[in-house]
């Protein structure tokens, strides 16, 4: 089905049995405990099994002058030493179209691939690896984005979103603004850090390549390996059941995967490789570091008259992607006048590409900090500034809301965290050591929908099975499919198989945008529709009205088993499409993040004390895999805002600190009393599920919050993220 209208009452509304949005435990969960979930690093192919590892380059930009393998060639169990002068020709294209490797004797980035050595042994191959001699003649790049603003152009457009959007007049209505904020935001490169390292288990049979291989989007990647190694989309098979987390980073091809491929062709055996955690940080992509300028003008009583977001960032001269950062401000906040533009900056480090919440996440750490500015200089609550600008339509696409609550969230968020309590003048506030602090931020993310499609079949011992090219992240796909077809089908979900994570099975949007589970979980439920309009007509009864129960289906008159009517066997498939309703309604999930910390008061360190969440996302599908996406968004947003650096050399454009002993994300000891909660919502513009997105909302705002807590702990305001010691203690109040 295709969206294109509102969804009416349906099987998840009437009749329910309440299974759908249980908080129910995952379905995977005793798996993953025991060991039993398999991560492609795992995966085997019988003894003949060949290791790979990848040689990177160690300058930022330049030429391999000279390249001598001879060493390692005949280091111990060596079989093949891939370089740019054995490696096949292959596709090009962005990131998102095509990887190839090894493609001549250029090094474009730091990190970049300039051999493969494949072995008996991974230990054989990473050793034989250091033999690679490599001489390089380097030439000067450009690594920093801000000593290269000079160099700054219009990106090419992007999923639908321009770079540059203006509304009235902004130039004079900012200028004529009685009250004004104007400030510019930083945010520095970010990298995934998932836990489970990139790997690739590539093997061939004939012209068919098989590769297990952690990937976020299958039939993507799938494409994507197709066209890099110039071979029909069909001969490309990924399989991908259990992913050890991604946010984004896999949500495209890295070169672990093209790397085995193309050795696993020419040695005509099985390959298999990992990067290692400080090999990702270079050889797949990151986030973009950000410069925001953001200019707020209203009248005396907060009412906003001009808006403005002007946001830099870098990638490879060869790539598009932006860190499209602006794009909540052109539909959070009223006002006439509006102009937002992104510009881009090509620099020679690694590719820059999606991380959770592409755009808002980091968006929301300069817009929300400026309205806490703004809030502040109005003398007004920050809560009440938004509630004066709350929009009854997009205020730049001129289109209702498919569902918005954000006041809803503001007020029971304020009522339950007792924003009363807090005290708007800084540094009040002490306990102890510590100045205490409240802040506030907003939550906002798009819902996009994705073309899905699934396959569900019922057979005769009572059971079914779901079966999507669909991935779960760690999400809890597998789980929330399990729901959705057991409350379908009137099955208890032990009676649910779902089998995801393989492009044999129909094809699924992938987890990424925000889009994977009401995109696959909308397919699954039309494939169930159908199923139950099959079985109905079997049983002789109406569609309709029939009742799916206890494994039977139920009218007025008459019950039958359902394991009676299918025979050996019946199966139904389902879709969903993107429709008009994505052009017709502005789609995005909601929320209100709040934070409180303590700001040590001789040494600057900051401490989370406490925070809460409170979103409306449509219908929620678990009640428990919700809460801990978004407590999980919320601690990636406690990282940008406290922890997150990965640190350029600027001279070599080099990331010193590519591990997780340097590269800081939140622990244990950052997150003490943290609660995420939604409030009842259905959208019946989104999908046949009526939810939205969750997956990056709880990021979006999050750090924008401790932002604003420390600043009204202490009435330090940083504006370039994260909010280190070394930052505050300059700013701190002097004690008596
Ligand atoms: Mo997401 S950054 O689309 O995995």
């Amino acid at each position: 089905m295709e969206m294109n209208s509102p969804v009416g009452a349906n099987a998840l509304d009437v009749g329910a049995d309440g299974i759908v949005g249980k908080p129910m435990d995952r379905v995977d969960g005793r798996l993953k405990v025991t060991g039993g979930a398999r991560y492609a690093y795992e995966m085997r192919q019988g003894p003949s099994m060949l290791y790979g590892f990848v040689v990177e380059a160690s300058i930022g930009k330049g030429k391999i002058r000279s390249i001598d393998t001879r060493a390692a060639e005949k280091a111990p169990g060596v079989v093949l030493v891939l370089t740019h002068r054995n490696a096949p020709e292959q596709g090009t294209g962005n990131h998102r179209e095509a990887h190839p490797v090894l493609t001549g004797p250029q090094v474009t980035r730091y990190g970049e691939p300039v051999a493969f050595v494949v072995a008996d042994s991974f230990e054989q191959a990473r050793a034989a690896a250091y033999l690679v001699d490599v001489k390089y003649d380097p030439s000067s790049g450009k690594y920093a984005l801000r000593t290269n603003l000079d160099q700054a152009r219009v990106p090419h457009q992007r999923d639908g979103a321009v770079a540059d959007s203006t509304v009235g007049d902004f130039a004079s209505a900012f200028a004529d603004a009685p009250v004004q904020i104007d400030e510019t935001y930083t945010t520095p490169l970010q990298s995934h850090a998932m836990m489970e390292p990139h790997a690739t288990l590539a093997m061939w049979d004939g012209d068919k390549l098989v590769l297990h291989t952690a990937n976020q989007m299958l039939n993507q990647g799938q494409k994507v390996i197709a066209t890099t190694l110039k071979i029909p989309v069909e001969n490309v098979r990924l399989v991908s059941p259990f992913i050890g987390g991604g946010f984004g980073g896999k949500l495209w091809v890295n070169a672990d995967a093209i790397l085995a491929a193309i050795a696993s062709r020419q040695l005509q055996r099985p390959v298999k490789t990992a990067l290692t955690r400080q090999q990702i940080f270079h050889v797949t992509t990151h986030r973009s570091d950000t410069i925001q300028r953001i200019r707020l003008g209203t009248d005396r009583d907060g009412r906003i008259l001009a808006i403005g977001h002007d946001v830099f960032s870098g990638n490879l001269p060869t790539e598009q992607t932006y860190e499209a950062a602006a794009l909540q401000t052109r539909t959070l906040y009223a006002g006439p006048n509006r102009l937002t533009r992104h510009r881009l900056v090509p620099l020679d480090i690694p590719v820059a590409s999606s991380m959770r919440a592409p755009g808002e996440a980091v968006g929301l750490l300069a817009l929300e900090c400026a309205m806490d500015e703004l809030a502040e200089k109005l003398n007004l609550d920050p809560i009440e500034l938004r509630m004066r600008n709350e929009p009854s339509e997009d205020p730049e696409k001129h289109i209702p809301y498919s569902s918005r609550h954000l006041i809803a969230c503001l007020q029971e968020g304020a009522r339950r965290f007792g924003w009363d309590k807090r005290n708007a003048k800084p540094g009040q506030v002490r306990d102890g050591r510590w100045l205490v602090g409240m802040g506030m931020a907003v939550a906002t993310r798009g819902n996009p929908l994705q073309l899905s499609k699934a396959n569900v079949r019922l057979d005769s011992d009572g059971t079914a099975t779901v079966r999507m090219a669909m991935t779960d992240i760690g999400t809890g796909t597998y789980t929330i499919l399990a729901q959705i077809a057991a409350e379908m089908l009137g099955l208890p979900t032990e009676r649910i198989r779902v089998e995801i994570g393989d492009t044999i099975f129909p094809q699924a949007a992938g987890s990424g945008g925000s889009f994977g589970a009401g995109s696959s979980g909308s397919a699954l439920f039309e494939a169930c529709h159908v199923l139950r309009e099959k079985l109905a007509r079997t049983a002789g009864m109406d569609p309709k009205t029939a009742r799916f129960a206890n494994g039977s289906i139920a009218s007025e008159e008459q019950s039958r088993k359902l394991t009676d009517l299918v025979g050996t066997g019946m199966d139904a498939d389902g879709e969903i499409q993107p429709g008009s309703n994505n052009k017709n309604f502005s789609q995005q999930s909601y929320g209100a993040h709040f934070a409180e910390v303590g700001v040590d008061v001789d040494t600057g360190e900051v401490r989370l004390r406490r925070m809460l969440g409170v979103f409306t996302a449509g219908r929620v599908l678990n009640a428990k895999t919700a809460r801990s996406q978004a407590i999980g968004g919320m601690v990636f947003g406690v990282g940008a805002a406290l922890h997150e650096d990965v640190t350029l050399d600027p001279r070599f454009g080099y990331y010193v600190n590519h591990d997780l002993a340097e590269y800081h994300v939140p622990v244990h000891a950052d997150i003490p009393t943290i609660d995420a909660i939604f409030l009842a919502e259905l959208d019946n513009e989104s999908n046949p599920l009526k939810s939205k997105g969750i997956g990056e909302l709880g990021i979006c705002g999050a750090g924008a919050s401790i932002a604003n807590a420390i600043y009204n702990a202490c009435g330090a305001r940083i504006r370039d993220y994260p909010i280190t010691l070394d930052k505050l203690l300059a700013k701190l109040p002097v004690q008596a």
